[in-house]
């Protein structure tokens, strides 16, 4: 029987070491991302104003991963390790990981997103039990919903839909883009034919 699912808890992309959210990450994050309300405007946490706040989710972040569902990991540049250029949380839900994703302001639309989104969805559709990639984003926020619209588009049976979520900025109305990613061959194993025309 195959075993379940896990993103590595180390990985390497073509610009990026991709780690485990370690304790000693926390004032690292908070330096980087968890005060700024930039990057906080579409998440669905306030931004931190303490850095015992980041600590206590480094440490919260790093003791997930055990469980085995939940898979919370920092961005960092393969030349220069020990600088934390963004996160991606992966979550295990049945056969589905569902991902959220955030980048340092100062590394804005330098593709790193969409760089570590890609080799996540590779990662996770080319295991025998998951057959759908998935992340959800406010309407307003474009810059998240074109890495999802670019992940859409990677893997054959791409799916572009609807969904609601709440964040910072939105009530329980809001209606966020929602992107999916199905693996043709797998989904069709699993429900009994193929998606292939
Ligand atoms: C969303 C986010 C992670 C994107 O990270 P990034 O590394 O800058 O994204 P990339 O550089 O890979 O760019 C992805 C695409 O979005 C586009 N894009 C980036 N910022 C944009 C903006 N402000 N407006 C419109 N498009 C934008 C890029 O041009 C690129 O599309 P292209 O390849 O067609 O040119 C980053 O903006 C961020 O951290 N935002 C705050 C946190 C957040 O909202 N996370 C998502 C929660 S669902």
């Amino acid at each position: 029987m195959d075993s379940a699912y896990r993103l590595p808890e180390e990985f390497f992309t073509e610009w990026f070491l991709v780690r485990r959210v370690q304790p000693s990450d926390g004032e690292a994050i908070f330096a980087g991302w968890a005060t700024d309300p930039q990057v906080t405007k579409y998440l669905t946490w306030r931004p931190h104003t303490d850095l015992s706040q980041t600590q206590e989710a480094a440490e919260r972040s790093n003791r997930e991963w055990e469980g085995g569902s939940t898979f919370p990991a920092v961005i960092c540049r393969r030349d220069v390790p020990s600088e934390l250029v963004g996160r991606i949380d992966a979550r295990l839900v049945g056969p589905r990981v569902s991902y959220g994703w955030l980048v340092r302001k100062d590394h804005w639309g330098q593709g790193v997103a969409t760089e570590v989104v890609h080799w996540a969805i590779d990662h996770a559709l080319s295991h025998p039990m998951i057959y759908r990639t998935e992340a959800a984003c406010d309407v307003m926020n474009v810059a998240s919903a074109r890495v999802m619209e670019k992940a859409g588009k990677r893997c054959f049976g791409g799916i572009f839909s609807i969904q609601t979520c709440r964040t910072n900025q939105g009530t329980l109305s809001c209606t966020p883009k929602f992107a999916e990613t199905v693996s043709g061959s797998t989904a069709g194993r699993l429900h009994g034919r193929s998606f292939r025309p």
